[in-house]
């Protein structure tokens, strides 16, 4: 049967654990027949030890979105293991402490602008730095948590996705003249490393499942991880801007 990214060539970023919503983006793509090359922050022994457990063992380019040289070098490292880009995933979030479930009003800048470059900006450092790589048309996706609303706990990270939403609007005007789409998949809570970390965020995992009209499994990344790759294939032409719900559906109803 033909899979649904059949010759694509993928760039994933975002890997730490298995329970990453990047490592499960990366194997349904491979399972739909991508090419997958990932990124990996800090841990590289560690994330090509994950790699190891994707269906086709996939080669780990090292990436960190605040490092210059890193995003200068990312699409010659890129190109040695593909011949171009058809798709760029954005799964990279991160807040100091004081920004996630502590006192909102006490959060120093210091700490605001790193959760600001590394969740929000760097969609527009990591795309910029692909697009060598990049022909006519393409489909970038980055990681979103509905920033529409306030959340318990969520504080400055909910300030960082709403600068990614607004980021992949802009990123979408300036590359749709490329036929590039930028988009973003706001999933609902899912027990990632990331995710863990936060103080508080417990309370809305509890309650996801019994509010989403189609459930919600907060240990399963896969629902997550096959809107990534819809957003990823040639299904989607007219799409770019955009934030697609893969929530179970909670962001529709009141309380
Ligand atoms: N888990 C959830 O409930 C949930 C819900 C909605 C959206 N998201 C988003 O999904 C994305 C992936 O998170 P996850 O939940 O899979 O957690 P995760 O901890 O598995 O992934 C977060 C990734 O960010 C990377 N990262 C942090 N700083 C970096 C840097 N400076 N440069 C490069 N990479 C860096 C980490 O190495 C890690 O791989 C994030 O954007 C997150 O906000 C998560």
């Amino acid at each position: 049967m033909p899979g649904l990214l059949d010759g694509k060539r993928i760039l994933v970023t975002g890997v730490i654990t298995d329970s990453s919503i990047a490592f499960h983006t990366a194997k349904v793509a491979q399972e739909q027949g991508a090419e997958v090359v990932l990124t990996g922050f800090g841990r590289m022994r560690l994330i090509e030890r994950i790699a190891e457990r994707l269906p086709k063992q996939a080669p780990v380019v090292e990436l960190d979105v605040t490092n210059s040289e890193h995003l200068d070098g990312l699409s010659g490292k890129v190109g040695e293991y593909v011949d171009g880009l058809d798709g760029v995933v954005h799964s990279i979030g991160f807040a100091p402490a004081s920004c996630l479930g502590a006192d909102f009003l006490e959060a120093p800048w210091e700490d605001v602008s790193s959760a600001l470059e590394i969740s929000a900006y760097s969609l527009k450092s990591l795309t910029k730095a692909c697009l060598p790589l990049m022909g006519q048309g393409g489909s970038v996706v980055g990681m979103d948590f509905d920033a529409r609303v306030a959340w318990p706990a969520y504080d400055w990270m909910g300030v960082a996705k709403a600068a990614l939403e607004s980021t992949s609007r802009y990123l979408a005007r300036e590359l749709g003249p490329r036929g590039i789409r930028v988009n973003l998949v706001s999933a609902g809570p899912v027990r990632t490393m990331a995710a863990k970390s936060i103080p508080g965020f417990k309370g809305l995992e509890d309650t996801w499942g019994e509010r989403a009209p189609l459930g919600w499994d907060v240990e399963d990344p896969t629902p997550v991880g096959q809107s990534v790759c819809a957003l990823l294939s040639d299904w989607l032409p007219k799409t770019t801007g955009s934030m697609v719900m893969a929530d179970g559906g909670f962001h529709a109803l009141g309380a």
